[in-house]
């Protein structure tokens, strides 16, 4: 390939979108959100009525679906066989759902083989939780970026906003339900037999407990620079 593939992967809510939709403007590169597809294909099960579970059904539902990725300057536009469903990957019942159809090995490699593609050509920056240890190992540059699972909650929860209708008072188990949910597609990421969430041996391990979000991307626009 011409251009280099930026891999950037961790847990769920390290602010792996905003670091990638920056990159991808500082130097010019598509930012492509891999979980938007597994978000997408989730989708289609829920509507379709198949068991998370069904592995079969799920990759023969998959076989029979185009889900297109397009970047924006903010995130990516999910379209599920010409129908824009950005929104609606977005909420939480799809959210549960696409952590668990993405424990099966086929439907991996069905998205695997599509990502692959995506980025042959280079000037990428891939999203996800397996982009440097099996969609591009070769990646030029790989960033994993974690955060203490609380810090991940409260952010995700101060970024969504608490609900707040006059019907119902801000509550505090709102954020804590959101730590929850994402400690638990961690475990089912971390713990998966195929493609496990895992930094590859040679990424660069970025922790963004105690850093602002301007020290987050300052820091990997450095290791970008410094690779590129
Ligand atoms: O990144 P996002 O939260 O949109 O991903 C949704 C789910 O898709 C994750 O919880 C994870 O289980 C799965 N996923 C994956 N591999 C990827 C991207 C996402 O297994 N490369």
């Amino acid at each position: 390939r011409e251009r280099p593939v930026i891999a950037i992967d961790g847990p769920a809510g390290a602010g792996k979108s905003t670091m990638a939709a920056h990159l991808a403007r500082r130097f010019g590169f598509l930012n492509l959100e891999t979980g938007a597809m597994y978000r997408a294909l989730a989708f289609k099960a829920i509507d379709n009525d198949l068991g998370f579970e069904d592995e079969d059904a799920l990759v023969a539902l998959a076989d029979e679906t185009r889900i297109v990725l397009e970047p924006q300057l903010e995130g990516n536009r999910v379209f599920l066989d010409g129908v824009d469903v950005s929104r609606r990957v977005r909420e939480a019942d799809v959210t549960a759902a696409a952590s668990k159809v993405s424990v099966h090995p086929r439907l991996r490699a069905w998205m695997v083989d599509q990502q692959r593609l995506m980025g042959q050509k280079g000037g990428v920056v891939m999203e996800g939780r397996d982009i440097g240890t099996v969609v591009f190992p070769d990646a030029e540059v790989k960033i994993f970026l974690d955060a203490a699972p609380e810090v991940r909650g409260n952010r995700r929860y101060r970024q969504s906003g608490p609900v707040q209708t006059k019907f119902t008072e801000q509550s505090s188990t709102t954020e804590e339900a959101m730590v929850r949910e994402l400690k638990e597609r961690d475990e089912r990421d971390r713990n998966r037999a195929e493609s496990p969430l895992r930094p590859a041996e040679d990424a660069i391990i970025l922790d963004s407990t105690s850093m602002t979000l301007d020290e987050v991307l300052a820091a990997a626009e450095a290791i970008v620079r410094s690779h590129v």
